[in-house]
């Protein structure tokens, strides 16, 4: 994408209802003013608060938000050219129940209180196999306890990858920590048994690994 059209979509970003941008100061040193507060004040509602962490365009957030309207679904990233294809599209449909936030997953326990999640998406994350880029992966030990914070007990996490490599780490992680590992399937849509949600919406990425026909992942697991 040229660096004129990003421009554009980041000044339209700025313009949407449903596009939240906070910076890193509002969310370290002050005590951000959503925080604990994003059913009630952005939804206007009390429903269940589902998050897609490193959602791209958002295609899980805007397709789950469709099929589950009593359910809230806000999708996180830090390229915000990226997500206004997901905020443009829930305006255009109005769908209400679909919203955004530009920031670092790294900075999510400043951004929602203790408990106010109740699932967790994560799509197509790099699987940053290198060693040096370990830090970076998004179900390592350091990011399950950031989720750990704001999700409920009991609260579902779900974890859909074309990467073997980041399947089985996540696997091993969870088996040697003890925590509940729901359902898990290497290849979706070869083998019988894969939830609906998670064979009926592609994403991006999803949709270029299909083409070379790398087998599709998915866990569903708790963290407490
Ligand atoms: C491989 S892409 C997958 C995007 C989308 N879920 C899909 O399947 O098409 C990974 C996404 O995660 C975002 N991302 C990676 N690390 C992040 C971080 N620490 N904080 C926020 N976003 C991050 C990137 O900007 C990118 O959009």
């Amino acid at each position: 994408m040229g660096s004129k059209n990003k421009l554009k979509r980041f000044k339209e970003n700025e313009t949407f209802a449903n596009v939240f941008q906070p910076t890193r100061d509002e969310l370290v040193k002050e005590n951000y003013q959503l925080k604990g507060k994003w059913k009630k004040e952005v939804f206007k509602n009390n429903n269940p608060l589902v998050l897609e962490l490193g959602c791209g365009k958002g295609e899980y957030t805007v397709g789950l938000a469709k099929r589950y309207p009593e359910k809230n679904f806000i999708g996180i990233d830090i390229k915000g050219a990226r997500f206004w294809r997901g905020a443009k599209t829930a305006i255009e449909e109005n769908i209400p129940n679909a919203a955004f936030i530009r920031t670092q997953i790294e900075l999510i326990e400043h951004v929602f209180e203790e408990n106010e999640v109740d699932e967790i998406w994560i799509t197509f994350p790099d699987p940053q196999i290198k060693y040096q880029r370990t830090k970076h992966r998004m179900t390592n030990l350091q990011f399950l306890e950031r989720y750990k914070k704001v999700i409920k007990p009991g609260g579902l996490m779900h974890l859909k990858t074309d990467s073997e490599f980041m399947h089985g780490y996540t696997l091993g992680l969870l088996h040697g920590l003890n925590y509940e590992v729901l359902y898990a399937n290497h290849n979706v849509y070869k083998l019988e048994g894969s939830p609906e949600e998670v064979t009926e919406i592609q994403t991006f990425y999803e949709n270029q690994y299909l083409e070379k026909d790398k087998a599709i992942t998915y866990i569903r697991f708790k963290i407490n």
